[in-house]
């Protein structure tokens, strides 16, 4: 099996946010942790509204701040930025697939359609910070041009420590199967993603040579699931006690207005599958008030 530092939890825009992140930590306290994605123009432009543009990672164990964008001395301004909040590490965002970010932003998927740009990028962040960089990518852009092995030699040449690869191109996005490849021979580790749920899985990436492996939705709504990986944790007897904790960490951080409605996602997956869930879901999208709102959790789960 991986060393807990082999596995990683991966980007999830959305939702790998501080709160999500503090309860992945509880459970795995030595797990590699990835931060959602951040605009290298929001965090160098300081902007106000984006509340994550003022976290600090000090008191988040090993965490890797992972950026997007295009321009090379930006991206390396938003990297130091990250460093100096207490990142261990920066991630490099080359595999968003979404059109906001691949298509207008050239960033993401785009750099796998442009290797000299990503190698000046990768180059930019790895000058700028003193602490390893790494990039996360997919196979290619689509079947036709699967050339992952490049891009990754492009960034072994330009400073990236290692490389996360998912394994679907940019036109798949999100369908068919993750599908990796044995690991070829490449100057840095390779740490496995993409459909990865159970530990029989992490042990197959593992027998094909990969580094490590990235879990990603395999978490949602059951964080406890990477402890379950790394021996640091079991599933909770009641899963509503873990939801009141993550939705009061989640009203710390945004407050009760944008914090009420952030919470709906989480309850629809923490609940998913349960008998009456559909009601359970009804309700909390229609509440506006975290003291009913913690009052229908604990119903919900019989917590005291
Ligand atoms: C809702 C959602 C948000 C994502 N956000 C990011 C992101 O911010 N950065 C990133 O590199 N990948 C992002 N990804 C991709 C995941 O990190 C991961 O590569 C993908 O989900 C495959 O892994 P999995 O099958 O374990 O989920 C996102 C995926 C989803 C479903």
């Amino acid at each position: 099996m991986f060393n807990n530092n082999q596995i990683f939890t991966a980007p999830l825009a959305g939702i790998t946010d501080k709160p999500f992140r503090k309860i992945l930590r509880k459970f795995a306290p030595d797990v590699s942790i990835v931060t959602e994605m951040i605009s290298c123009h929001s965090l160098v432009g300081g902007h106000k509204n984006c509340i994550r543009n003022f976290d600090t990672y000090e008191d988040e164990g090993d965490i890797g701040a992972q950026i997007f964008g295009a321009d090379p001395v930006l991206m390396g301004e938003a990297a130091k930025i990250l460093k100096d909040a207490g990142a261990k590490w920066i991630d490099i965002n080359m595999g968003c697939p979404v059109p906001k970010v691949a298509t207008r932003a050239g960033a993401g998927a785009f750099l796998m359609r442009d290797h000299v740009l990503a190698g000046k990028i990768i180059e930019s962040c790895a000058k700028s910070v003193q602490i390893p960089v790494s990039i996360k990518t997919r196979l290619g852009w689509d079947e036709a041009h699967k050339d992952w092995q490049d891009l990754v030699r492009v960034a072994a040449l330009s400073g990236a420590a290692f490389a996360t690869v998912h394994g679907r191109t940019r036109a798949q996005g999100y369908a068919g199967n993750s599908d990796l490849p044995p690991k070829p021979i490449l100057p840095i580790p390779i740490i496995a993603n993409g459909d990865l749920k159970t530990i029989d899985d992490m042990e197959r990436v593992q027998k094909m040579g990969y580094d490590g492996a990235m879990i990603g939705r395999a978490l949602l709504g059951q964080p406890w699931v990477v402890g379950e990986f790394c021996s640091t944790s079991e599933k909770p007897d009641n899963v509503g006690v873990v939801a009141l904790e993550h939705l009061e960490l989640i009203l710390d951080y945004y407050g009760e207005k944008a914090g009420v409605p952030m919470f709906r996602k989480h309850a629809a997956w923490y609940s998913a599958g349960m008998p009456n869930s559909a009601q359970f879901r009804i309700k909390v999208n229609q509440i506006t008030d975290a003291t009913e709102l913690k009052k229908i959790i604990k119903d919900f789960w019989s917590v005291n």
